[in-house]
């Protein structure tokens, strides 16, 4: 039995770090469990310039110190992003991708995008300079039933834009659904996808039997356990489409456990044990490495990390809660023994 697992990086493509007080608790977790991370844009007042960007960049660096974690950036897409920042981004060398939210579809998307067509010209930019789009892969049609809205997504906005844009690479990020994952094998080789670990673990009656668990509460929204058992397939498989992203998004206890909830789920302190539980149970640890530190790597043309972090057989438990600035966070799996702990 495999006692111990060494993993070149890891890196996180999809991690947020809030700010302020809140980062400050949450960004030596990340530095711990990945040597470097693609930092969500999505603050109260989100990240749309390089500019701001840079100076994020700095101000997560600045708590981390000694660590070599390294802040990859990204930048908020919105109906007014001129095609000229596709150029300065790529220029300040710190920024990979430009994150796409549809308008309204997850925590602080208010200034996302409308009109995915008003965009065809950043994206022939970014095609050209050879960033990255992410995707948060949600329609917001208030028709269109919330277990429905990333299958819809890839129909009706996907995949016209996978055919409009042949040489953008783009990531459907956070994959919740089996129509995700055969869209994303079946595309280009400029289409890649993320896993979260917690959708790997989690499927809707996580969510709602027994009582509503709020903090398994995330967008996309945990579809039904056929879905979460094609994700574990997808990301065990070995397909260099598919990529670690966390996703981990902390929220405090009081904006999770209250009438109108939060979305996220904060993986950020265990990552790696929730991944390598997921990939072991599959039968699969060996397929761990290449998931976590070398396809998101090299979809987003960067050399492997020269950072490691090793796993051991160990048992650990998941505190009940974790000090979040002024008031707490409730971890994913809170107070359950995990079976890998990170090395120090
Ligand atoms: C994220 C957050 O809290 O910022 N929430 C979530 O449920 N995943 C936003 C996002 O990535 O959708
Ligand atoms: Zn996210």
């Amino acid at each position: 039995m495999i006692q111990r697992i060494e993993l070149n990086g890891p890196d996180d493509f999809h991690l947020h770090l809030r700010q302020g007080e809140q980062m400050a608790a949450v960004v030596l977790d990340a530095a711990k469990n990945s040597a470097r991370a693609l930092v969500m844009p999505n603050l109260k007042i989100p990240i749309r310039t390089t500019a701001e960007a840079l100076a994020y960049k700095d101000a997560i660096v600045t708590q981390v110190p000694g660590t070599g974690f390294e802040p990859l950036m990204s930048l908020y897409l919105t109906d007014e992003t001129p095609k000229e920042e596709v150029r300065v981004a790529k220029e300040s060398g710190a920024i990979v991708a430009f994150k796409l939210y549809p308008q309204g579809a997850t925590t602080h998307s208010s200034f996302g995008v409308t009109n995915l067509k008003g965009r065809y010209g950043v994206f022939e930019a970014m095609e050209k300079e050879g960033l990255v789009l992410c995707l948060h892969g949600e329609v917001t049609d208030p028709k269109v039933d919330i277990f429905d809205r990333e299958k819809v997504f890839v129909d009706r906005l996907l995949a016209p834009l996978a055919q409009a844009f042949p040489g953008l690479k783009m990531v459907l990020e956070h994959v919740t659904t089996q129509e995700g994952v055969d869209f994303v094998v079946g595309g280009g080789a400029n289409l890649a996808g993320t896993l979260t670990a917690h959708h790997l673990w989690i499927n809707r009656n996580d969510l709602l039997v027994g009582g509503i668990k709020p903090h398994h509460y995330c967008l996309p929204v945990a579809k039904r356990e056929e879905h979460r058992l094609a994700l574990v397939k997808a990301a065990t498989s070995g397909n260099p489409k598919f990529f670690l992203g966390s996703d981990s998004a902390p929220h405090s206890v009081g904006a999770k456990e209250c009438a109108s909830g939060c979305a996220g789920i904060y993986t950020g302190r265990h990552l790696l044990a929730y991944y390598a539980m997921a990939f072991e149970q599959a039968g699969k640890l060996e397929a761990l490495a290449d998931f976590a530190g070398k396809f998101g790597a090299q979809f987003y043309g960067l050399p492997v990390s020269d950072q490691k972090r090793v796993l051991v057989k160990k048992p650990e438990s998941v505190p009940l809660d974790l000090d979040y600035g002024t008031e707490k966070l409730v971890p994913f799996r809170a107070g359950e023994t995990l079976t890998w702990t990170l090395e120090a």
